[in-house]
């Protein structure tokens, strides 16, 4: 079973065939035929020898205006100076030849599904047809989403350049940044970012089209835009401001699109593009599962390197520590002929970034005129450099003896002869790419690889389908892929390694045949892979939904249940998201006079409340933007949005917690984790401070960087992540404006460097944490209560049965205090609480009373807290947490 065998069916179609596919045999009025009328004749003439266009007759552009006025489809012509090697390359692409019948649906449907194998020019080339169309003109914007940030400024890049203009015009946004000006008729973006412009403008006035790319991924947010582009692209028609969609999907299963009554009352065309694939012939391996996959890869690409024909290699791994490994094993076996080892390029890169922005903010310092307050140095103390510091270069693992190793390989049968001598002399170009990597290093993967060595691209699954790769002919694919699971109901979250889809499987192999005919190594054999699942579940229906119900109910759809998903997200989930929405305030409580009967009714279509409106301004999960909602008070603004920003941003820490491929390594890495575990302990520190647990080591981390200058180094030896580190102060800056948005009276200003918080101040924060972590609260078993032994040292939540541990990594690991908050769980061996803070008892009754069941009815209002005077009023005494926990009487203020 090959992975183009069921390609080759799609590609035998007669080349005549209606490129125009209707699925849903019921044909509406859109089933029929589009009829012959090229929107344009430009310079797009197919490539000799390739499928022509259908016969048709030159018409001119604003022929058949779908709506009276204004016209349906734009009436001009925009020309594009390209250059003639960029247009060259551009015709070898299978999307040129379907540029007119695109165009035709496009003008004469609102809403077009476009299908086509990874690598045809969809990404790259459907916006520039509509450039070229006009669509962009009259300052109007051609908008395209993208779920990987990756692919956002990646692909704007290559469009400008194939366009031969400036990134003003052709720009990017995604969350922390963008280079969008008044200029820009192109824009690439995050498909979170445009989800916060339908809520500002909710009929995207400034688009005439809208592209929805990557749409197989099924990511959460691509799923709400489709169903809420639906609604818009009928309300601009209705208002003769017509809007234009497009899906475009790189696999043909788009049934969830097309055969959803409720998504699109008509379905959709769905047009194929004929993918120019070559064959790639797929080799399984005899035996699976192979526990130690990243040793096989490893094998693999030497074998292949060493001898098989010229052509770049792709490695699928599946995150980011094994790319790095295998990458360091592959250089050291293959040193680069002259080149400097990347490894030294790499760090020189981050130098470089640190000096840019170290001149940039030296340039914000002096327009500021006044000078910044006094600062506590003390407090974010740093341990003095070179301690604990390994050489980078060092880190490289020993090779294994394993090269060329007496295991078995099917090579196919045009591989070299395996007697043939190797050729060893090659240099291998070992890169990288997984999507935390820098966008610069990212690019790396695009350019030709130096002269007379062969490319070995080792990624994650982000090298499937977003990012093709050019030069492609051997792909290794370990055949798994690392997956968040959450549980539906407790949002409890673990990273786990599984089999990867059939589907994606093939998208994998087929990364080989781009250019011509490639070979796919599958590290597991033909048994294994006829048990795959034969697609990946679409991402709403595997994770908690919080945050998009709340930007929903902010858009004022407030029966989410009735919502046009692609697919819903299970009704179990919908009521958990509503019922911490409820909790934290965002969605009006049922008030306790209504009946079971209306409660039922008006289940899953709570209206939102000031306090949620508010926090869906702020681009963090709902509980995050609790927190920074009541943070207002005593000066705790800024460590909050601190606090929420390296939190949002996640893994601060470098993962030490890493096996090691040998004892030397496990040495070092026992070194480095002595020296982060002092580190942490350090920025915690004591009494009051401590409490506040791991955010106030999220706090003092960041601090101390940014005293630090904020350089790779000294991110390196604090086992800190330089580009969280870096994402972290932008998504501080972007909250602090987001805040200035909501509460102009707060006139924030962003300070990287800011004093620590006083004692007062750590107290009130954890408060605020509190409040926003409610249903995160977790009580430590008491010693009488002790069931067994699995219990000790254990903490007990509502929503588990089994016992909860403080994570190893957390400062709070050996203080144990009664009640704790958490910011997730995560499930390895046990189930282990990350990010945890330190709750007073008396707190629960008034910062959650919502969770609390009191002796006394509570008057009206219900508990709040005071913004004024930041303290908490609350009516009556309460005495049981909704498991039973006692809990202290609370005074009425
Ligand atoms: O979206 P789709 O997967 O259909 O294709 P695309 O991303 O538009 O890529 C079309 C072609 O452009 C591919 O052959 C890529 O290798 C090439 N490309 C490139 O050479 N450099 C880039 N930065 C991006 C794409
Ligand atoms: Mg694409």
């Amino acid at each position: 079973p090959s992975a183009e065998e069921s390609e080759s069916s799609e590609a035998s179609e007669p080349d005549d065939a209606p490129a125009v596919e209707q699925t849903g045999a019921g044909a509406g009025p859109a089933a029929a035929h589009l009829p012959p009328a090229p929107l344009q004749a430009g310079d797009q003439s197919p490539e000799p020898g390739t499928q022509p266009p259908p016969a048709a007759t030159p018409a001119p552009p604003a022929a058949a205006p779908a709506l009276p006025r204004p016209p349906a489809k734009p009436a001009v012509f925009v020309p594009v100076n390209r250059s003639p090697e960029m247009q060259e390359e551009r015709l070898k692409l299978p999307i040129l030849s379907e540029e007119q019948v695109i165009m035709e649906a496009v003008a004469e449907h609102p809403i077009v599904i476009v299908c086509g194998e990874t690598g045809s020019g969809k990404t790259t080339q459907v916006p520039q047809f509509l450039y070229e169309a006009g669509y962009s003109s009259d300052s109007s914007i051609i908008g395209i989403t993208e779920p990987r940030r990756v692919a956002a400024i990646a692909m704007s890049q290559r469009v400008a350049k194939e366009m031969n203009l400036s990134q003003r015009v052709v720009s990017y946004q995604i969350r922390y940044e963008g280079n969008v000006t008044e200029d820009t008729r192109i824009k690439f973006m995050t498909d979170g970012v445009l989800l916060k412009e339908i809520q500002k403008d909710f009929l995207l006035l400034r688009y005439k089209v809208v592209i929805i790319d990557e749409a197989h991924e099924r990511s959460v947010y691509t799923d709400i835009l489709i169903g809420l582009l639906s609604r818009i692209v009928s309300l601009r028609a209705k208002r003769h401001l017509p809007l234009k969609l497009l899906i475009m999907s790189a696999t043909l299963r788009v049934e969830d699109f097309t055969q959803n009554q409720r998504l699109f009352a008509q379905p959709p065309p769905v047009i194929k593009v004929e993918s120019r694939q070559f064959p790639v012939t797929v080799h399984f391996n005899k035996r699976t599962p192979l526990e130690d996959y990243s040793g096989e890869c490893f094998r693999k690409v030497c074998k292949i390197h060493r001898m098989l024909p010229a052509g770049g290699i792709l490695v699928f791994l599946t995150g980011q520590a094994e790319v790095h490994a295998l990458c360091r094993r592959l250089r050291k076996a293959f040193p680069p002929a002259r080149a400097r080892p990347q490894e030294r390029q790499d760090q020189e890169d981050s130098v470089e970034e640190t000096r840019k922005y170290k001149k940039s903010r030296a340039r914000a310092k002096k327009a500021r005129a006044e000078a910044l307050p006094q600062i506590n140095l003390d407090h974010y103390s740093v341990l003095p450099a070179g301690e604990g510091d390994e050489d980078r270069e060092a880190e490289m693992d020993d090779e294994e003896g394993a090269v060329g190793s007496d295991l078995e390989l099917d090579l196919g049968d045009d591989g070299a002869d395996e007697g043939e001598q190797p050729d060893t002399s090659l240099p291998l170009h070992v890169l990288l790419l997984y999507s935390l990597l820098a966008p610069e290093k990212q690019a790396q993967v695009f350019k030709p690889p130096p002269e007379g060595t062969r490319l070995c691209v080792v990624a994650t699954n982000v090298a499937e389908t977003s990012l093709t790769i050019p030069g492609i002919k051997y792909v290794v694919d370990c055949g798994k892929v690392k997956k968040r699971y959450y549980d539906r109901v407790t949002g409890v979250s673990s990273f786990r390694v599984t089999w990867v889809s059939q589907a994606s499987a093939d998208q994998r192999a087929g990364r080989a045949g781009r250019t011509e005919p490639g070979h796919c190594y599958r590290l597991y054999s033909s048994a294994v892979f006829g048990d795959f699942e034969q697609f990946p579940p679409p991402e709403i229906t595997r994770r908690p939904v919080e945050d998009l119900i709340l930007q929903m109910k902010a858009l004022n759809i407030e029966k989410v249940i009735n919502f046009p998903f692609p697919t819903p997200p299970s009704v179990d989930a919908l009521i958990a998201a509503e019922e911490l929405l409820i909790a934290l305030g965002a969605l009006q409580a049922p008030q306790k006079t209504e009946r079971v009967k209306q409660l039922q009714s008006s289940r899953l279509s709570r209206p939102i409340t000031a306090l949620g409106r508010t926090m869906a301004a702020f681009p963090v999960a709902p509980r995050y933007a609790k927190m920074l909602a009541l943070s207002r008070q005593h000066g705790c603004l800024p460590f909050a949005i601190t606090i929420v920003a390296a939190m949002t941003v996640r893994e601060l820490f470098e993962e030490l917690d890493r096996p090691a491929a040998s004892e030397e390594e496990l040495a070092r890495l026992k070194g480095r984790r002595a020296r982060v575990a002092q580190m942490k302990r350090t920025w915690a520190g004591q009494g009051a401070s401590l409490k506040l647990g791991d955010l106030m080591v999220l706090l003092g981390a960041v601090g101390a960087c940014e005293y630090a200058g904020c350089t790779p180094q000294f991110c390196e030896a604090n086992g800190l992540r330089y580009k969280a580190i870096l994402e972290t102060r932008r998504l501080r800056g972007q909250l602090t404006t987001a805040v200035n948005a909501v509460c102009p009276e707060a006139s924030l200003f962003m300070d990287p460097k800011m004093q620590p918080p006083t004692e007062s101040q750590v107290t009130y924060l954890r408060q605020i944490v509190t409040a926003g972590l409610g249903d995160h609260l977790a009580r430590r078993v008491q010693s009488e209560e002790l069931l067994d032994a699995k219990w000790r040292n254990a903490y007990k939540t509502p929503l588990l049965d089994d016992p909860v541990f403080i994570h190893p990594s957390s400062v709070l690991f050996k203080e144990l205090p009664e009640f704790v908050v958490y910011q997730e769980i995560v499930e390895t061996t046990k189930m282990y609480m990350k990010g945890v803070c330190a709750v007073e008892m008396q707190w629960i009754p008034t910062l959650l009373p919502s969770y609390c069941q009191f002796d006394k009815p509570l008057e009206e209002p219900a508990p709040a807290y005071c913004a004024e005077t930041g303290r908490v009023l609350c009516h009556r005494a309460s005495t049981f947490y909704r498991v039973g926990w006692p809990l202290p009487a609370v005074q009425v203020d």
